[in-house]
């Protein structure tokens, strides 16, 4: 057989969930809250499934959704795409970045990558002949270096993916950010994709810099969000893309083939619940209490803290606990500690490792207090 992804093995997710399960461990590694959906949403999802809705939903997705997506938009970021001419909706973020980059990238297209990078952009880059251009963020703050970006782009860069607020690192854009991307764009004729599945976790009152709110990047950008993180329903995998009409005709040869379309019933769920801002609005403080809690509760350990902006990351510097390589700690602590992290390494394709580790606050605060305590005993 002649594999297509021969380095690719089972995520670390997957590994430390998995490893978190077997030792019986507090698990804080993998991205999914510990908690469920509003009462509200379970109880509209059991309208729709069994209101008779339960045949394919139309292939762009339920027309009702991405009115409601449509809305959010608008409220949040001041744009106002068109239901029909530019939204699709995906099973999950996951399928919407594969289907953008199936779009976008020939074989031996370019994509910049910046790195620390979620782990399903290259991949998907690599199935379709392209070739990953790494660029690192910058240390500590882990804030893009403009200038390396821009001596990277070469006449075969067809795409730059931009992740804002940031997994694993919690940093996010600022409106600077978004005006240079937009000149490389401009200058360069190159597209961006745009995952923005924590859209609505940045914290300390700053906006999100989304690409929505720059007319020139959303000229030329496809933007890419999940439901998952926001109502706090990751199993539910349905997620949406914006993207210029030129482009979503394009997306959409490749997602009816790729999966046609998308659980109707809990679309319909989604575009119902999602039409109260309220139920999107909060997030943001919801999340910064729980980042606020972790980082109290970690304040006399001996663990470095770095900034978290956004997201529901948190990342943790153990210089001063291990020298050891972050893969080894993250194993022997959930073997000898009973806590489940994620080496921050395993972002990187050459598996830098700046000793930090990857904290998962979208957990209860009993599980929150639990990890705490764990690492306070280290
Ligand atoms: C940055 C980022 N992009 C995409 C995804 C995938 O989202 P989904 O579960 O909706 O496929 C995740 C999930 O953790 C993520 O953290």
């Amino acid at each position: 057989m002649n594999s297509k992804l021969p380095q690719a093995g089972t995520t670390i997710f997957t590994v430390m969930s998995t490893l978190a399960r077997e030792h019986n461990a507090v698990n804080v590694s993998q991205g999914f809250p510990d908690y469920e959906p509003t009462a509200e949403l379970l109880e509209l999802a059991n309208k729709y499934l069994l209101g008779g809705y339960n045949q394919y939903a139309p292939m762009p997705g339920a027309p009702a959704l991405r009115e409601t997506i449509s809305q959010l938009v608008t409220h949040c970021y001041g744009a106002t795409p068109d239901p029909d001419k530019n939204i699709t909706i995906t099973a999950g973020a996951t399928q919407a970045l594969y289907t953008a980059i199936a779009t976008l990238v020939h074989p031996g297209d370019e994509v910049i990558v910046l790195e620390p990078a979620y782990d399903c952009y290259v991949p998907a880059i690599l199935v379709h002949g392209g070739v990953p251009v790494y660029s690192r963020l910058r240390e500590p703050d882990f804030s893009v270096d403009w200038q390396d970006v821009k001596q990277k782009i070469t006449k075969r860069t067809r795409a730059i993916i931009v992740n804002t607020p940031h997994n694993p690192t919690g940093a996010v854009f600022s409106a600077a950010d978004l005006q240079t991307l937009a000149e490389l764009v401009s200058d360069y004729g190159i597209y961006v994709i745009s995952d923005e599945v924590y859209e609505h976790m940045v914290f300390d009152d700053r906006p999100h810099a989304s690409v929505h709110r720059h007319a020139v990047l959303r000229d030329h950008a496809i933007v890419v969000s999940s439901f998952g993180k926001t109502v706090h329903a990751t199993g539910w995998k349905i997620g949406y893309i914006c993207a210029p009409e030129k482009l979503t005709t394009e997306i959409r040869k490749i997602h009816q083939f790729l999966v046609f379309a998308v659980n109707h019933p809990l679309q319909l769920a989604l575009a119902e619940y999602l039409r109260v801002p309220e139920h999107y609005t909060h997030i943001h403080a919801f999340y910064q209490r729980k980042r606020d809690l972790l980082r109290r509760e970690l304040a006399d350990s001996r663990l470095k803290l770095l900034p978290c902006a956004g997201s529901y990351f948190q990342l943790v510097d153990y210089s001063a606990i291990a020298q050891e390589r972050d893969t080894d700690l993250a194993v022997r602590l959930t073997k000898e500690n009973k806590l489940a992290t994620i080496p921050l390494s395993v972002f990187y394709h050459d598996q830098h490792d700046p000793h930090l580790l990857r904290i998962c606050f979208a957990k209860q605060d009993a599980t929150i207090k639990k990890a705490a305590e764990i690492l306070r005993g280290l």
